[in-house]
């Protein structure tokens, strides 16, 4: 992990502004004020539904978020594209959150990583834009009774999302991605990478010499299938997130929209009945445990977008779920919706390193070396340019299918939607990159990413209390079916005939030693066992449905069997798509915001 010490100070520009908008932090100044819609959580969905129902100058806009600002002395970690890895777990911009223990990676207690700042998780992750497969969108349609989810039908929301820049260090990108699938006048920055490295030759000739690994010129296609240029999202040498896309401009340029932060959401609490239904448009919230607890009504509509851990939470708090499960912590059932928590998807990922002859700075950075630290910083910090403004995760991006004859399909049978959707996903790293190893103190890496994309394992999100305060119980039960196991294997195995290229020669040198017993299945299941993790995408713990008897949320994401509450967050997707999961977020909190606009002509 790089050490934070000698992480420079940004300009203060940063966090000199004004606001139209009003920003509180304190929910006693909100009373008497009316809203027409609250929206729950500033996070990569919140900001979206808030800022584009803000567009309406008649409509007055409440966001409610629990964390920190995004902005201020202390947020370079956020900010800077290559500290982003830094950004979680255990800080100030992090729920904290840890899993059950995951009996797939040997009881294994994990970090959950969650962000708890204006911007949710998009101030946090690590910036990688994919868009994900046609085919998942299209099932999303299907599952959900609504023509509007397939990915034609999305697809002018992805290009008004989205504002492609140049690279960081501005090198040719043609060929790098196709420009007429991008959009170039959306709020949210995406680019190419800003810095390139000494493997990114290499991987793009074992794409010519092996055709297992194809060059697919742009991985947003909705055919993502091949090894393709990364894209991210970044601005220059800066992250772009929803904070910065999406609520700061509004709040800068608008009166009708506000901003509680550092404030909870306890639950939902509700205002009548219409057609037998109960109707939830009243919002309790808090600062803390101890503090006084505020109430709060709109009078169109509430917008949960806490993602896929909060909104499950808060549904549950507020009586809607399971109802034995409710009333074992002490929670009245209003709304018998079993499925609330349930369903909880997310991506396992596993790192595999090799030694490789070179002199690389990457190492050095990561391990903090001088002088290679300090002089990338300085770098950064006079010029904007160098590996600290570029994502380090990895350059290159690759998605694939098993084999059609794969025995592995022949056996668990196949969940993928459709022909574009991958099983599994690869980055290729330049330098150690770890999850959990302990990194090197010397030597230098190459590291591929394995990630199963397709999961058929479910978990839950369940309340360990009625205190809105505790941590709810997340079990995302990783690796926990013999598929995705097999998946992973499957993948790891791809990466060592990946390595095996001629392309690699005199430059790979050997495994690295974590990774010795990798040459049989049972080692590597081993291997898998003891360094898999979460790649922090849970989703779809309050999935829509068109069957009025499945789910949480309807085609147009209305909670069902009440009134008053739509859900815009990871947590409506019915399957988790086959990629990283902040795009198709943005994509259906667009699509969203037009349908509640619709909704109240
Ligand atoms: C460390 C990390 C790395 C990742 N890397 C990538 C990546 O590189 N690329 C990618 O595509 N995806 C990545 N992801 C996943 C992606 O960021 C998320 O899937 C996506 O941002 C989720 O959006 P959301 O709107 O559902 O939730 P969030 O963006 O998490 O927003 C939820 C918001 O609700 C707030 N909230 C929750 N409960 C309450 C409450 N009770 N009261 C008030 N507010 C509340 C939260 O604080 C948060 O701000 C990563 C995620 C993490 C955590
Ligand atoms: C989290 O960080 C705090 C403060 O830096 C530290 O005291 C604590 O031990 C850390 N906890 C974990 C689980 O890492
Ligand atoms: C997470 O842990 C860090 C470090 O201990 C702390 O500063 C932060 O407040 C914690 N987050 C929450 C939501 O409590
Ligand atoms: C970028 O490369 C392409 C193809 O090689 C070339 O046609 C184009 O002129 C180059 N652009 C610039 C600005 O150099
Ligand atoms: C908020 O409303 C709920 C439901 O009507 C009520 O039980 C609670 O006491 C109210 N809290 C405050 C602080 O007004
Ligand atoms: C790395 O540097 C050493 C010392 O300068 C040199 O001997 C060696 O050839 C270099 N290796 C590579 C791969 O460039
Ligand atoms: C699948 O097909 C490929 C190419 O035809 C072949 O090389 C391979 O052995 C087959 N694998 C299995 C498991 O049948
Ligand atoms: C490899 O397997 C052997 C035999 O089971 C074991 O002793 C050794 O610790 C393993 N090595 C690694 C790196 O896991």
């Amino acid at each position: 992990m790089i050490p934070v010490r000698g992480l420079a100070l940004l300009a203060l520009s940063f966090f000199a502004r004004s606001a139209i908008g009003a920003v509180f932090q304190d929910p006693s100044e909100l009373r008497g004020t009316q809203y027409d819609f609250i929206v729950i959580g500033a996070g990569t969905a919140g900001n979206v539904i808030a800022s584009r129902l803000s567009e309406n100058p008649a409509w007055k806009v409440l966001v409610i978020e629990a964390g920190r600002s995004n902005e201020g002395y202390d947020s370079d970690l956020i900010k800077i594209p290559f500290m982003g890895p830094l950004a979680s777990p255990n800080t100030s911009f992090d729920w904290n959150y840890t899993t059950t223990a995951q009996s797939a990676l040997n009881n294994q207690v994990l970090t959950y990583p969650r962000g708890y700042v204006l911007g949710g998780s998009s101030s946090t992750n690590y910036m990688v834009y994919t868009r994900c497969a046609s085919d998942g969108y299209d099932q999303f349609a299907e599952i959900a009774g609504d023509d509007g989810w397939t990915w034609d039908n999305l697809f002018p929301y992805i290009i008004k999302n989205e504002h492609h820049v140049p690279p960081n260090d501005g090198h040719n990108e043609t060929g790098q991605f196709t420009p007429n699938l991008h959009g170039y006048e959306g709020p949210l920055f995406t680019s190419l990478p800003g810095f390139l490295t000494e493997i990114d030759d290499r991987v793009l000739a074992t794409t010519q010499e092996l055709a297992e690994f194809p060059f697919n010129e742009d991985f947003n296609s909705g055919n993502p299938l091949g090894v393709s240029w990364m894209q991210s999202t970044i601005k220059g040498p800066l992250r772009s997130s929803s904070a910065t896309a999406f609520l700061t401009p509004a709040l800068d340029s608008r009166n009708n929209i506000d901003l509680l932060y550092q404030t909870q959401v306890t639950k939902l609490f509700q205002t009548g009945t219409e057609h037998g239904l109960p109707v939830f448009r009243g919002v309790e919230f808090a600062r803390s445990s101890s503090a006084p607890r505020f109430n709060l009504t709109a009078s169109k509509e509430i917008v949960l977008s806490a993602g896929a851990v909060g909104t499950p939470q808060i549904l549950m708090l507020s009586g809607i779920g399971e109802p034995s499960e409710l009333r074992s912590v002490g929670i009245h059932p209003i709304v018998n919706l079993p499925e609330v928590g349930k369903n909880l998807q997310d991506h396992p990922i596993v790192p595999l390193q090799w030694s490789v002859n070179s002199n690389n700075t990457m190492d050095p950075i990561l391990r903090g070396e001088q002088p290679a630290f300090d002089d990338a910083m300085n770098e950064y910090t006079t010029q904007g340019s160098g590996r600290i403004a570029a994502n380090g995760v990895s350059n290159h991006m690759a998605y694939f299918r098993l084999p059609e004859n794969s025995s592995v399909l022949a056996t668990y049978g196949d969940p993928t939607p459709g022909p574009r959707t991958p099983h599994f996903e690869q980055a290729y790293g330049n330098g150690f990159f770890t999850t959990s190893q302990q990194i090197p103190t010397s030597g230098t890496y190459l590291t591929i990413i394995n990630v199963v994309v397709s999961p058929t394992s479910r978990g839950t999100i369940t309340l360990a209390s009625s205190d809105p305060f505790a941590h709810p119980i997340i079990d995302p039960q990783l690796l926990a079916t013999d598929f995705d196991m097999a998946v992973m294997v499957e993948a790891i195995k791809s990466s060592q005939r990946f390595t095996a290229a001629h392309a690699w020669d005199g430059y790979v040198t050997g495994i690295y030693t974590d990774a010795a017993n990798t040459t049989t299945d049972a080692g590597i299941v081993e291997y898998v066992r003891q360094w898999a993790t979460t790649i922090k995408h849970p989703f779809s713990t309050a999935a829509a449905n068109a069957d009025p008897n499945k789910g949480v949320v309807d085609g147009k994401l209305l909670l069902k069997k009440a009134r008053g509450v739509r859900i815009v967050d990871g947590s409506v997707f019915p399957i988790i798509p086959g990629g990283h999961t902040q795009t198709p977020v943005y994509i259906i909190a667009e699509r969203a915001s037009d349908i509640i606009k619709a909704a109240w002509p």
